[in-house]
């Protein structure tokens, strides 16, 4: 997988894992992540399905309609890249929080989906519900942020809705912030992220 790894000055903060959105880069959130936290240690990865030249995370059958399967898969393949990077970097692989957009955001609601509390805390930007129908593993206590537009063509307003209710479902701590917005990020939910990261982990 193509990534970037950028060690920070203090070993204790966290490693932001970013996930970009389709038709993205691993460069694309390296902004973000620095006013969210400038200290903290970057490992950022370019998703390896290619959709006519566009990376992302899993396959897609439509627009809004995911391939279960190589979701399933991919997810799995990234978990295990997290599990060996860590050890080639020497970083602290229980102190990784996800930073995803849409597509990204997609396959970090899936390693949660899948592995549980597998991450410190997730950033979730205008996410989809990555599966259906499959029961969650204990999320108890998980700190996630969402930031979604209530106008978002995209990330409909109700697949947020039924996220949170399946992330609280399985005892996650949610946080929303909804703008008037579409599918863009928006300064007003990345100054929120922030101010949600330091409440839970400064
Ligand atoms: C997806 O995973 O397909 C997204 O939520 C939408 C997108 O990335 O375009």
């Amino acid at each position: 997988m193509n990534y970037i790894f950028e060690q920070g000055n203090d070993k204790n903060t966290s490693v932001f894992l970013l996930l970009h959105g389709t038709g993205g880069t691993e460069r694309d959130l390296l902004p973000i992540a620095g006013m969210i936290d400038e200290q903290a240690s970057i490992l950022s990865v370019r998703g390896n399905v290619s959709e006519n030249g566009m990376p992302r995370y899993f396959r897609r059958l439509a627009e809004g309609v995911f391939d279960e399967e190589d979701l399933v898969f991919r997810t799995k393949e990234l978990y295990d890249f997290l599990n060996t990077t860590s050890k080639e970097h020497s970083f602290d692989r229980e102190n990784m929080v996800a930073v995803g957009y849409s597509n990204g955001a997609n396959i970090a609601g899936s390693l949660l989906f899948h592995y549980g509390k597998t991450l410190k805390g997730a950033i979730l930007l205008h996410p989809m519900v990555p599966r259906r129908g499959i029961e969650l593993p204990d999320l108890t206590g998980l700190p996630v942020f969402i930031g979604a537009g209530t106008n978002d063509p995209i990330c409909p307003a109700s697949e947020t809705e039924d996220l949170i209710e399946l992330l609280k479902g399985a005892g996650a701590e949610v946080e929303v912030c909804w703008a008037d917005q579409g599918h863009q990020l928006t300064r007003e939910e990345i100054t929120k992220a922030r101010q949600w990261y330091e409440k839970q982990f400064h």
